[in-house]
């Protein structure tokens, strides 16, 4: 399939439906990019769609990552429509909260292919796409769990950790193939993911945790995609501010009394 030169990127972001990677599709399509957005529900993406200016730039692609015959299925379906890739985000992911022991097998073999083996069929599906042209950009959302894992959250900052480990290993080979990789790594988030904490984890830490903005995370990784030509950062960790300091006083001085001559 053949494309003007001044075609716009077609991007795809994995779990656009609602929160980062939602802010993320805002901002992409915003800047002129054709966005794929994605998630589990038809009905909640025409509603993300229906935000966006441009119905021209937006498509719609329904698959449930951790089934890998709907990954193969949708960048099939991307191939059929555009035959090219610009940037793929692996954005989409869940979280498993408390107690390991009490966790099932099932529950940690969802978590393990949502957050871990979906990024990684993914990633193969865009470098078919993106080798031929000999460039695009993979960019994956980790947490800054990776690198300080979080008791009550084992099996997620395990899935990070190794989604950071195929990232680095990752990247020189994708690097040859004129494909650059970026990994971004933020601290909390005000998101839905939220709502499925439970109530030992947000007992422990969700009093003291300082929550950065969607749109945050999405200003770091619109600054990987704008990065120019050949560079890259192997690694951007955000973090919030911590909790401001109390102001200094206000109270006015004393003014200097006038001393006459
Ligand atoms: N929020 C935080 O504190 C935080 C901190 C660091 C890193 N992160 C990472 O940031 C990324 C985005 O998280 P978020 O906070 O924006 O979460 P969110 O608001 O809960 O959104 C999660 C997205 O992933 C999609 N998703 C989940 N399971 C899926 C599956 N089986 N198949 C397809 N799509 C699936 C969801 O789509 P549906 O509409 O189909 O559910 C949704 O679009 C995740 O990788 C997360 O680990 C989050």
């Amino acid at each position: 399939m053949s494309h003007a030169a001044n075609a716009p990127a077609v991007v795809l972001i994995t779990g656009s439906s609602r929160g980062i990677g939602r802010a993320l599709a805002e901002r992409l399509h915003a800047e002129g990019a054709h966005v794929i957005l994605h998630g589990r529900d038809a009905a909640t993406l025409r509603q993300v769609a229906e935000g966006l200016a441009d119905p021209e730039r937006v498509t719609q692609l329904v698959a449930d990552l951790a089934d890998s015959a709907q990954i193969e299925r949708l960048f099939a379906e991307v191939e059929a429509r555009f035959g090219r890739l610009d940037l793929l985000v692996n954005n989409a992911g869940a979280t498993l909260t408390g107690p390991f022991a009490g966790q099932p097998s099932a529950a940690l073999r969802q978590l393990i292919d949502v957050n871990l083996r979906a990024p990684l069929l993914c990633t193969r599906a865009a470098f078919r796409l993106m080798k031929p042209r000999g460039q695009g950009t993979v960019i994956n959302i980790s947490s800054n769990v990776a690198a300080m894992p979080l008791p009550l959250l084992t099996a997620y900052s395990s899935t990070k950790a190794a989604l950071e480990a195929l990232t680095h290993a990752l990247r020189e080979e994708l690097m040859d193939a004129g494909i650059r990789m970026f990994l971004v790594a933020p601290g909390a988030v005000d998101t839905d993911i939220v709502k499925s904490y439970t109530r030992d984890f947000v007992e422990r830490y969700d009093g003291a945790i300082r929550r950065l903005d969607p749109a945050t995370v999405a200003d770091a990784v619109m600054g990987c995609w704008r990065l120019a030509g050949e560079a890259h950062w192997k690694q951007i960790v955000l973090e919030h501010f911590p909790e401001p300091r109390p102001a200094a006083s206000t109270t006015p001085q004393t003014p200097a009394r006038e001393v006459a001559d």
